[in-house]
């Protein structure tokens, strides 16, 4: 069973990615945030720079589309494989309201019609293998049961399923129970994703449905960067943490603002790796912070000072977001 990285966009872009491999061993492949295809037919230089793929070779990243329209689906798709690629995947997950409003990302779950036609053609002219990553549905787990044979129809690369729908943003429990049915009905490769956060989650994964070909990881490795590398009998490294953390403000601080870019990116990141910390009230000291100058000390030294729990602690997590964006 494979461990990727999951794609979060505005958090996991190309610089968070490529220091985190410098850091931290054993994640198996990076997934790239979302990109929309323009109409134009052309990257934006933003979207170049992210599809670049650098020190991490093309079989490490996963690059991600999101679109309702077959043809820019199909547009992009070729000049990703152009790029040395080997696979695309479909987003049917995001859950913004304007994304779901435009019928984009899990929008497209609304209809299974609709998203037979869309499969049907963009994998009757697909350039490069197709993957896709779904929730089960828009407002009720009861729709998952229709969208499964539209899925199997389709040779999909591999499936990544969030057991969560739409409504559900990424609160509340899993649905087990369907991706159990998906295990038992879908004929490809399986990837479960959702709220695995220790070590032991996996592991629990892993013996509950040995023939998954993955997992895909994403809050978690925010809160605990060494997460994957722990999965792997590694160890959690406070060195390592402290390095990922200085190259990745010297990295963005080579490019953004520090007051206006920097620090709302870096409070994004501390929401997570904040849990790792015993003391709930130093997230509300960071957050407090209006300069960046102010902030990165006081994030350093926590890095370098605090005790860690031996798990990061999710379940502060909802009281967190409620207050997001800090
Ligand atoms: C801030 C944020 C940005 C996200 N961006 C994307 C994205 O670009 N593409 C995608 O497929 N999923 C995206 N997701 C969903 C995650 O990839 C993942 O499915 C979700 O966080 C649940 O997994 P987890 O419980 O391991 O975090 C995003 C989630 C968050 C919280």
């Amino acid at each position: 069973m494979t461990l990727d990285y999951a794609p979060l966009e505005g958090v996991t872009g190309r610089d968070l990615r490529e220091v985190h491999a410098a850091c931290f061993p054993g994640v198996d492949r990076y997934w790239l945030p979302f990109l929309t295809p323009a109409s134009n037919r052309q990257f934006t230089p933003r979207q170049r720079r992210e599809l670049e793929p650098g020190p991490l070779c093309c079989d490490r990243l996963v690059p991600q589309i999101l679109t309702r329209d077959p043809a820019d689906f199909l547009w992009a798709a070729a000049a990703i494989g152009e790029l040395g690629y080997r696979e695309v995947n479909l987003n049917l997950g995001c859950p913004s309201g304007t994304v779901v409003s435009k019928g984009k990302g899990a929008g497209l779950l609304r209809a299974p019609d609709a998203l037979d036609r869309f499969l049907e053609e963009i994998f009757a002219a697909a350039p490069l293998p197709i993957s896709v990553k779904t929730r089960i549905g828009l407002e009720d787990a009861g729709e998952w049961e229709a969208l499964l044979p539209v899925f199997a129809r389709y040779p999909i690369r591999e499936l990544t399923v969030h057991p969560r729908t739409r409504r559900a943003l990424y609160r509340g429990d899993v649905h087990v129970d369907a991706f159990l049915r998906a295990a038992a009905v879908l004929p490809f490769p399986l990837r479960y994703n959702g709220n695995l956060f220790t070590p032991a989650d996996v592991q629990s994964l892993q013996l509950a449905f040995p023939k998954l070909s993955g997992a895909m990881l994403g809050r978690g490795m925010l809160a605990d960067p060494s997460l994957i590398t722990r999965c792997k009998e590694g160890v959690r490294d406070r060195a390592a943490l402290v390095r990922f953390h200085e190259e990745l403000a010297a990295r963005y601080l080579a490019s953004m603002h520090p007051d206006g870019a920097v620090l709302p990116k870096f409070k994004e990141l501390w929401l997570y790796l904040s849990l790792l910390l015993p003391d709930e009230r130093l997230w509300k000291r960071l957050r407090k912070c209006a300069r960046w100058a102010e902030f990165y000390p006081l994030a350093r030294d926590l890095l370098n000072n605090e005790e860690f729990l031996d798990e990061a602690d999710f379940s502060r997590l909802d009281q967190h977001d409620a207050s997001f964006p800090p």
